[in-house]
């Protein structure tokens, strides 16, 4: 199967509150979103990702509304584990839902979710999505023992953490290289399927595809900072050619 491409849309939220936060109801309100969604599917992206934060920094919940009536292709629901926003998951039924750890002063999701630790209250809330009808993803580091609690969790699928990958340079890159490799080789053992995600960009993609059994990438920040100077539909498309490289 080709490896997918997801679409982190959230920074095209966070330029848009950047300017209008305290006048959402103004005539020009922009950018939107949802457009970039639909022009990041024109390109070629196989799926929508988009976080609803707590602290609604970006994303906001009518943005997600919105984003599951238009999108062609699947949303992919990125959310903490906390009720308020399991409520609006329950209500908005997306088709994956990937959920992460949140720390409200982070700049972006840091560390992978804590599997062991919060294993009854993920346990609920994954058994509340998926009779929803949601597929459900868990944001977690290469960790035997993560992946082993993930898979116990009967979640669809992982999303490995690549953010130490990316910022990892020397041996230490090789290093996390080699984790993601044995991560998604013990993932795909225990039944998990695999996406990955976070700090991937233009430079450093390639090198992942080292890692076995990938089925999507979710990237957000490279694609939509490219898309500055090219635009997004150039942005999408380049990313996606370099997705059609990974080994079948
Ligand atoms: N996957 C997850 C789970 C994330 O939290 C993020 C950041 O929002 C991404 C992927 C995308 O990361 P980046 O913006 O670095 O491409």
């Amino acid at each position: 199967m080709p490896l997918c491409l997801g679409v982190n849309i959230d920074h095209a939220a966070t330029l848009r509150q950047a300017r209008y936060a305290r006048d959402p109801d103004s005539i020009l309100v922009e950018p939107d979103p949802v457009e970039a969604a639909l022009i990041a599917e024109t390109a070629g992206a196989d799926g929508i990702t988009a976080h609803l934060r707590e602290d609604r920094r970006h994303i906001q919940d009518a943005d997600i509304f919105r984003l599951k009536e238009t999108l062609k292709t699947k949303l992919n629901l990125e959310m903490g584990n906390a009720p308020e926003i399991v409520a609006i998951a329950l209500k908005v039924k997306p088709h994956d839902a990937c959920l992460v750890p949140e720390n409200r002063n982070e700049v972006t999701t840091e560390g992978g979710l804590d599997c062991l630790t919060h294993r009854n209250a993920l346990t609920d809330t994954i058994t509340k999505l998926h009779d929803a009808g949601t597929l459900v993803s868990l944001f977690i580091d290469p960790d035997p023992g993560q992946i082993r609690a993930a898979a116990d969790l009967k979640a669809e699928y992982i999303e490995l953490h690549t953010g130490a990958f990316a910022n990892a340079t020397g041996p230490d890159r090789t290093r996390e290289l080699q984790r993601l490799i044995e991560g998604a080789k013990l993932a795909h053992a225990v039944g998990l399927r695999i996406n990955a995600g976070h700090g991937l960009n233009y430079a450093n993609v390639r090198e992942l595809f080292a890692v076995p059994h990938l089925e999507e990438l979710n990237i957000g920040h490279a694609i939509i900072s490219r898309a500055l100077i090219t635009g997004l539909a150039a942005a999408v498309a380049q990313m996606k050619s370099i997705c059609a490289e990974y080994p079948l």
